[in-house]
Formats: structure tokens, C-alpha cells, sequence
């Protein structure tokens, strides 16, 4: 087992060796065997942090992601590998996700956290302007051969064994996809995400299932599947109708963390333990009332959240406000983190039905959260 590098081992605590049960095809290959998808969840930036998967740990994910990473400033700068990523003993199985345009800077970053994970995914599918400036991203769905030779220096520098899978868009003409895939495979690839949209379609259009599928039949790789994932309903429908091996969720899960466990909605218990992972687990103070927010979509009216984003400017605040309108149990009182409904108290009951909710959208610019 190689050792971390000393940039690397000064910020992170020394963790046991990886298990090799944790592979993520050893993964695939026990989910094939209980005769289920295996249940991702997906990269996502700023929101996929340790909190949040270790909450999608408890609710049925097999394996989570970390946000995607700049390769080339995480491998030059201790400043970044502080910033970009933390993990801990039991953030077990985790893949890190990178976004890099040079085989160097992908293999270094790969060989910087191999020893406190489980593999690493290039991003290939980031559609965001300044991604594709640098060259990164859904850039690198016009060149296969770069992402080879990517996946190759991972290989060769990091070995055999160590799991290496890109997250790719699909193209308009399937054909290039499949060419793509077959350049990735022969590199080596040991498994490969297909989100099922085109760089250029919004989250609104519907992922095209038919071409996952024809990915699918084509690859001799495990393929997983993305997008569109709300319910474990959706999850069984998309692996069925495209026979892949495992479906990755992105938005189902911000919204409702508990989704592949079965649940519709989240349940109030999983925001009570989130919020004690949130205490325990170093993230911004935005990120946390970010997901709190997501996870009371459904619980609360548009003007409640919004107010309580105003309200609140540390996790101790926000404890209040909750404990004011809600029945939250902490962690070591009877019943914490099982309820299923919302026990809202009496008093804000009134609020409750007086204000219609509508949509709107929870974002974050320059860590503060604004509501539009
Ligand atoms: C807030 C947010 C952040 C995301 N960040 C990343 C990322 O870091 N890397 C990546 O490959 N995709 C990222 N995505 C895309 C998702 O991983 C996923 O491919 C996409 O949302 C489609 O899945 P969904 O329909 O389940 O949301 C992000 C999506 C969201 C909503």
C-alpha cells in the first residue's frame, strides 16, 4: 500500500488501509449479487462534503463522492488539499472526483489521496463556462484521447488495482459516445458514469435513457447511470430500462438524502442527525442552512425558509429557529433521528396554512445564501 505523500499526510489523520471490499467494482459485483443497482450519490460542489454523505450513508448510498477538485491546484497547493477535502474513517466507500486536463496533474492528484479512498473519477461532464475555459469538464468530451491517456498515467502511476472511472455527458450522435467509451476502456477505465444529457441540455430536459441503455450494451465495463433519480422508484425503473449496474443520484438526494432508502420524502429524523454531523463535521455555516433548506422543501412554505436563511447566521441560531417552530430531538433523546413526520408545534401551526408554498431556489454566492 503506498503511503501519502507528506503534503498530503500533514493535513489528514492517518487512516487504517483501504478494504479491498470497498473497491468500487467489488461493490458492483456484491450489488449484482443481491440482485439491486448499486446507489451512488453524486458528486456534487460544495454539497457533497462530509456531512452530507455520511446522512447518505445511513439511507441506503453504497457508495458517495466527494466534489469535484482542480487537479492542478490541489497537487500545487496546500492551501487547496486543506479547502477541497476532508474524510474520516467511516466516510468509507469514497471516490474523489477531479476535473484536470493533464495526465500528470490527474495521476499526482490520484497518487495524493489514494491512501483515504477508494478511487478517483474524472469529471468530463462539467458544463459551466469557466470549466471549459480551463480545458476541463465537458471539454474533455471533444477529446477521448486526452481522457485516455488520463486514465492511463493513473494507472500506470497509482497500479493496477487502483479504481480509476470518468463521468461522461452524452454526445448528440450516440456513435461518438460509444467511440469515446471504447478509446476510455482500452485505457483501462474500470467503470464509467453516463449522465444522461447533452452539454449543452439544462436539468429541466429528461436524461435520455436510450442512450445509456446503447452505452451500456456497448460497454464491457459496469456502467452506472444518471440523472433524474427523485425516488427509489425512479432508481429500479432507470436501471431496468437500461440495464446498467448501479444509478447515481445528484438533486433526488439534496433534496431527500433518505430516497434510496425507500422514503418519499425526507423524513424529520434525518435532519435531526444531519444537523448533529453538521455540529460535529467542519463545513460552512452556508452550506449547512444550504441543505437545510433543501431538506425542508417539502416541510415548510417558501417564506418560512427564506426567513430562516435571513435569520440565522450560525448553526446555534439555526437550532433555535428550528426548536421554536419544530419538535427537535438531539442526539441521545428517545426517538432522535427515527421520526418520519413533521412535528411542527402547535403555535406555527397557523403559519403553516396561511402561506401558499411556491418554488424557489436556495443559492449560494460569496458563502452568503440568497433565495430567488
Ligand atoms: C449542486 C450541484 C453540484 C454539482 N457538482 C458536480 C460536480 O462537482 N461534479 C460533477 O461531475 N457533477 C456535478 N453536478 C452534476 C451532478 O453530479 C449530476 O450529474 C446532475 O445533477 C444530474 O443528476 P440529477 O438529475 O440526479 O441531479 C452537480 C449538480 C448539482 C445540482
Amino acid at each position: 500500500m503506498p503511503s501519502a505523500s507528506a503534503a498530503t499526510r500533514t493535513t489528514l489523520p492517518e487512516l487504517p488501509p483501504r478494504n479491498p471490499a470497498h473497491h468500487p467494482l467489488r461493490l458492483l459485483e456484491k450489488a449484482r449479487k443481491d440482485g439491486k443497482p448499486l446507489f451512488v450519490s453524486a458528486p456534487m460542489v460544495r454539497y457533497s462534503k462530509l456531512p452530507f454523505r455520511a446522512l447518505v450513508r445511513d439511507y441506503g448510498v453504497d457508495v458517495c463522492y466527494t466534489p469535484m477538485i482542480l487537479a492542478k491546484e490541489f497537487v500545487r497547493h496546500q492551501k487547496a488539499r486543506v479547502a477541497d477535502f476532508s474524510t474520516s474513517e467511516s466516510d468509507r466507500p469514497l471516490v474523489v472526483q477531479f476535473a484536470a486536463s493533464m495526465p500528470t496533474d490527474f495521476a499526482r492528484a490520484a497518487e495524493m489521496v489514494m491512501p483515504y479512498c477508494d478511487g478517483v473519477n474524472l469529471n468530463c461532464g462539467c458544463p459551466q463556462s469557466w470549466a471549459i475555459q480551463e480545458g476541463v469538464g465537458c471539454a474533455m468530451m471533444g477529446k477521448p484521447e486526452d481522457v485516455a491517456a488520463m486514465v492511463k498515467a493513473v494507472k500506470e502511476r497509482c497500479g493496477k488495482e487502483f479504481c480509476v472511472s470518468v463521468k461522461i455527458r452524452v454526445h448528440r450522435n450516440i456513435e461518438e459516445t460509444l467511440r469515446f467509451v471504447s478509446l476510455v476502456e482500452g485505457a483501462g477505465v474500470d467503470y464509467i458514469t453516463v449522465h444522461g444529457r447533452t452539454r449543452s441540455q439544462r436539468s429541466s430536459i429528461p436524461p435520455n435513457l436510450d442512450a445509456i441503455r446503447a452505452v451500456k450494451q456497448h460497454a464491457t465495463v459496469p456502467v452506472l447511470a444518471n440523472g433524474d433519480v427523485f425516488t427509489l422508484r425512479d432508481a429500479l425503473h432507470i436501471s431496468s430500462y437500461t440495464g446498467v449496474d448501479g444509478v447515481m443520484a445528484a438533486r433526488g438526494l439534496l433534496t431527500n438524502p433518505c430516497l434510496f432508502a425507500g422514503f418519499e420524502k425526507t423524513p424529520w429524523g434525518a435532519l435531526e442527525r444531519f444537523l448533529d454531523y453538521a455540529f460535529k463535521m467542519n463545513v460552512p455555516f452556508a452550506v449547512t442552512v444550504h441543505h437545510v433548506g433543501e431538506m425542508m422543501e417539502e416541510m415548510v412554505t417558501r417564506k418560512e425558509r427564506a426567513r430562516m436563511v435571513e435569520n440565522c447566521r450560525n448553526i446555534v441560531q439555526l437550532v433555535e429557529w428550528l426548536d421554536e417552530r419544530f419538535v427537535l430531538k438531539r442526539k441521545g433523546e428517545e426517538g432522535w433521528s427515527e421520526g418520519v413526520d413533521v412535528p411542527r408545534k402547535e403555535v406555527h401551526k397557523k403559519a403553516e396554512v396561511q402561506e401558499v408554498p411556491d418554488v424557489g431556489n436556495l443559492t449560494i454566492q460569496n458563502d452568503v445564501v440568497q433565495v430567488s
